[in-house]
C-alpha cells in the first residue's frame, strides 16, 4: 500500500468529514486506520499484536474458529468477561454460543426483520418523511435514538413500561423520550470499550459499565418471563437458555444494535449530502440497496476488529502463536479501494466485511440493511434534495458519529 492510498482520503469534503470524526471520536484512531495501511497484509506491531489489512486473510482469520477466539484478549467477548464475569466465555464461543444463535436465528432473518422494522418503526419512517417534506428541519441523530431504540426494545422483547421501570426518574409518559434513554444507555456502555489496543478496562471503567448493565437490564426477570416467543427474551427462555444468560445476551443487544446503527445512519446522510452523491440516488432510487452497502462499507463503524489466537497457526507467511492478541482493520480495509459512490457495484472480495464473517458474521445485519433502507426511503420519498442545517460531531467515543445532525429538504 503506497503513501498515496493514505493521503487519498483528504482529497474529498465528505472523506475529510469523516476523518474529522474519526479524529473527534479519538484523535489516535484516523492516523491508526490510514496508517496501518502502510504495515502490508499482516504484520506484527506493538502494542497492536498482529495487523491485518488484506481482506482475504481476514476472511481466513474469522472464519478459523480452530485457531482463533473471539474470547482472547482483544477479542468483544475478553471485555465481556470483564464487564458480567467469566461465564460470558459459553455464551461467546462454542457450544453456548452455537446453541444461542440458533435459538434466535429465524428472529433476525428478512421476512421477520421486516415485520419487526413495520412494527415498532414503521411511525416514526413514515413521520420522518412527512415531516421533511412538509419543511421542518430533523435532527437525525435524535430520530435515530428513538427509532432504533424502539427497534431494539421490541426484538428484545422490553416494552415502554419496561423502559419506564428501567428509568424511575424519567417521565415515563414521553414514550420518545423512554427509547431515546435507552439508546443513550447503550452508547455509554460501548464507550467503556474504548481503546482499539488496550482492551483491558480500568476498575472506574469496569464499576460504571457493571452500573449501565444493572440498570438496563434490570427488566429481564420479568420481560424473560413473560415476553412473547417472538422476542429474544422469549425465543431464550423457550430453548432453556438461563436467565442470567440472558440478562448478558439483552445487554449485548442493546449495545451492538444502538450506537453502530445510530451512527451509521447519522454519517449515511452527511456521506450523502457532503459527496453530492444524493443526486445519483434521487435520480435512481432503485439503487437504494447499493447506497446502504456503499454506506456501510465507508463509515465501518466497528473498525477494528479483535481476535485471540488459541493455537499457533500460518497466516499470509507469518507464525502466530497461542495468546496472541490479532486486530484485523476492517475500516482500513473497507476503504482502500476508493471513496464513498452510491451505485457503486458490489465488490465480492469485500462482501460484508464490515460485519466481520465467520461464526460471529454481526446477528443484526439484515436489520441494519433494512433499517438504513428505510431511512433512505423517508429521505427521498420527496423527491428534493437535502441540505445540513447544523451538525456537531461526538467526542470521547468507541463508535465515531454525530452528536447532532439537523437536515432540511431545499
Ligand atoms: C451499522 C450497524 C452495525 C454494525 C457495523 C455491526 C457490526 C458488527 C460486527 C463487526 C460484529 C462482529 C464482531 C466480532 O466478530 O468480533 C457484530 C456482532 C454482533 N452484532 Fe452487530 N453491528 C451492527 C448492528 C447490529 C444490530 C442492529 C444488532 C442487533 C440488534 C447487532 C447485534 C450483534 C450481535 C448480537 C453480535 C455478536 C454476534 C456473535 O458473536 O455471534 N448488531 N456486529
Amino acid at each position: 500500500m503506497s503513501l498515496t492510498s493514505i493521503v487519498a482520503p483528504f482529497r474529498t469534503v465528505e472523506s475529510r468529514q469523516e476523518l474529522k470524526l474519526l479524529f473527534l471520536a479519538q484523535p489516535i484512531v484516523p492516523v491508526v486506520l490510514l496508517s496501518v495501511r502502510l504495515f502490508g497484509k499482516i504484520r506484527k506491531v506493538p502494542g497492536l499484536g498482529w495487523v491485518v489489512t488484506d481482506p482475504l486473510l481476514a476472511r481466513q482469520v474469522f472464519n478459523d474458529a480452530n485457531h482463533f477466539t473471539i474470547v482472547g484478549l482483544g477479542g468483544a467477548g475478553f471485555w465481556w468477561k470483564q464487564v458480567l464475569g467469566e461465564w460470558v466465555l459459553e455464551l461467546f464461543d462454542g457450544v453456548g454460543h452455537h446453541r444461542i444463535r440458533t435459538a434466535v436465528r429465524d428472529l433476525f432473518a428478512a421476512d421477520f426483520t421486516n415485520l419487526l422494522i413495520e412494527r415498532a418503526g414503521g411511525e416514526s419512517f413514515r413521520s420522518l418523511a412527512e415531516d421533511l417534506a412538509a419543511g421542518k428541519q430533523v435532527d437525525i441523530v435524535a430520530w435515530s435514538r428513538v427509532t432504533v431504540g424502539r427497534v431494539v426494545a421490541d426484538l428484545v422483547g422490553m416494552d415502554s413500561n419496561d423502559i419506564a421501570d428501567t428509568f424511575p426518574d424519567a417521565d415515563p409518559s414521553d414514550i420518545p423520550g423512554l427509547f431515546r434513554l435507552l439508546s443513550k444507555e447503550g452508547e455509554n456502555l460501548a464507550n467503556y470499550a474504548m481503546g482499539i489496543g488496550s482492551p483491558d478496562m480500568t476498575e472506574e471503567d469496569m464499576a460504571s459499565s457493571r452500573q449501565v448493565v444493572h440498570r438496563i437490564t434490570s427488566m429481564v426477570p420479568r420481560a424473560y418471563a413473560t415476553a412473547g416467543s417472538d422476542t429474544v427474551l422469549g425465543r431464550l427462555r423457550d430453548s432453556g437458555v438461563s436467565e442470567q444468560h440472558a440478562v448478558g445476551l439483552t445487554a449485548l443487544m442493546v449495545v451492538a444494535g444502538t450506537q453502530t446503527t445510530i451512527a451509521t445512519i447519522g454519517r449515511m446522510v452527511a456521506l450523502l449530502h457532503d459527496s453530492g452523491e444524493q443526486h445519483t440516488l434521487l435520480a435512481d432510487p432503485s439503487i437504494t440497496p447499493d447506497t446502504v452497502r456503499e454506506s456501510l462499507r465507508v463509515t465501518s463503524a466497528a473498525a477494528a476488529v479483535g481476535r485471540g489466537v488459541s493455537r499457533d497457526v500460518e497466516v499470509g507467511g507469518k507464525m502466530l502463536k497461542e495468546g496472541d492478541e490479532v486486530k484485523i482493520f476492517v475500516w482500513s480495509i473497507n476503504n482502500a479501494i476508493g471513496p464513498f459512490k452510491a451505485d457503486r457495484a458490489y465488490v465480492p472480495e469485500l462482501r460484508q466485511l464490515w460485519f466481520s464473517g465467520g461464526r460471529h458474521l454481526c446477528i443484526g445485519a439484515t436489520l441494519v440493511n433494512v433499517e438504513l433502507a428505510r431511512v433512505l426511503g423517508a429521505l427521498i420519498a420527496d423527491g428534493r434534495p437535502w441540505r445540513i442545517v447544523e451538525r456537531k460531531a461526538r467526542s470521547r467515543l468507541l463508535v465515531p458519529g454525530y452528536e447532532k445532525l439537523v437536515i432540511e429538504l431545499v
